[in-house]
């Protein structure tokens, strides 16, 4: 099921039909305040009053006319000037792929680079998202080169993906922000971990050296995963390493596992939801429900006339 949702994440002929249908836009709402940035900054809002930290992010990737690079990058800028009164500045997650990365990295890292800028004086901070594992290489020389501009700024890292502890290794002499994630693409075992117990082990294995870093502030570590049991883990084995719960972010989406998050919070851990929004809803969207295939049925009971 979770390969059959993937495949349909990068159909295109899904792409153009499947969010038309009425019961999966009310499906999707699950999972996004809407679709406008008023809809996300409203539950931004919301979610900074309760004490905790939000990243947005629109929606959108693989963009095909180098142009539209341009259009993200004023909508990005236009959030970092909305979005960052208060203590605790709303951060921004971007995709390389939606600033253009598929057609020219240069247009990307000037993106990035002034997107970084504006961050900074805004007091908050740029997040670039992993995609699949193509992009990982040029992500990574992508992140490099801004961190050597932007200490704001931060990468997201796949536990899935054999090579990430190299990465890793790469990562840490540059005193980087890492967002840990277990991995969302379909990727063949060749190069990723594809059982639950591989892909836990990798993920401890590397949130261990990065909570030291973070305890030493040589990194920023954030958990971004919503097995809480999970972090419970990490946090036991990097406490006996003397690194104190404020050191480890707990980073969630928007509408998971919510009561969870705010569980953690009260127990010591930094909190953040990451918010999506925006129209180019479906490849994500498709991501999460193959992340849990009961969301399946939660979506199908949408339209269907049964409870
Ligand atoms: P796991 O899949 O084991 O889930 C733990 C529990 O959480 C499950 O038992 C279930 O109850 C609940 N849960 C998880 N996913 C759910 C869902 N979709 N719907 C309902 N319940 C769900 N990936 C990537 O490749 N590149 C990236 O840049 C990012 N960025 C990112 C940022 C943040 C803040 C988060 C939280 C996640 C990502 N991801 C990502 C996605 C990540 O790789 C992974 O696919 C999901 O987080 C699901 O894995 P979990 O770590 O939550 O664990």
């Amino acid at each position: 099921m979770r390969r059959a949702l993937l495949w349909a994440s990068r159909n295109g002929w899904l792409r153009a039909r499947v969010p038309r249908l009425r019961f999966v836009r009310r499906a999707v709402r699950r999972f996004m305040p809407g679709e406008t940035l008023e809809a996300a900054l409203a539950a931004a809002d919301a979610l900074r009053a309760a004490g905790q930290g939000v990243a947005l992010t629109r929606l959108g990737e693989n963009l095909v006319v180098l142009a539209q690079a341009d259009a993200v990058a004023a909508h990005y800028h236009g959030v970092l000037d909305r979005a960052t009164a208060g203590p605790a500045p709303v951060e921004i997650s971007v995709k390389p792929t939606q600033l253009g990365l598929d057609i020219d990295a240069e247009t990307t890292f000037r993106h990035l680079d002034g997107l970084a800028r504006h961050a900074a004086e805004a007091g908050s901070w740029l997040w670039l998202d992993m995609e699949s594992s193509p992009y990982v290489e040029p992500t990574l020389a992508l992140y490099e080169r801004l961190r050597a501009l932007h200490p704001n700024t931060g990468i997201c890292l796949q536990a899935y993906l054999r090579r990430t502890p190299g990465d890793l290794r790469r990562l840490l002499p540059l005193g980087p922000a890492v967002r840990l994630v277990k991995g969302a693409y379909d990727e063949p075992g060749a190069i990723a971990w594809r059982s639950r117990g591989e892909v836990d082990a990798a993920f401890l294995g590397l949130a261990l050296p990065l909570a030291e870093a973070a305890r030493d502030g040589r990194a920023r570590l954030a958990l971004g995963t919503h097995d809480a049991d999970l972090v419970r883990q990490v946090a036991t084995f990097a406490g006996a390493a003397g690194v104190p719960r404020e050191r480890l972010e707990v980073h969630m989406l928007y509408g998971i596992r919510a009561a969870e998050l705010r569980r953690l919070q009260a127990d010591g851990f930094p909190a953040f939801t990451l918010v999506a929004y925006g129209e180019a809803w479906y490849p994500w969207y498709m991501r999460r429900l193959a992340e849990r295939p009961a969301n399946l049925i939660f979506a199908l009971r949408q339209v269907l006339p049964w409870p």
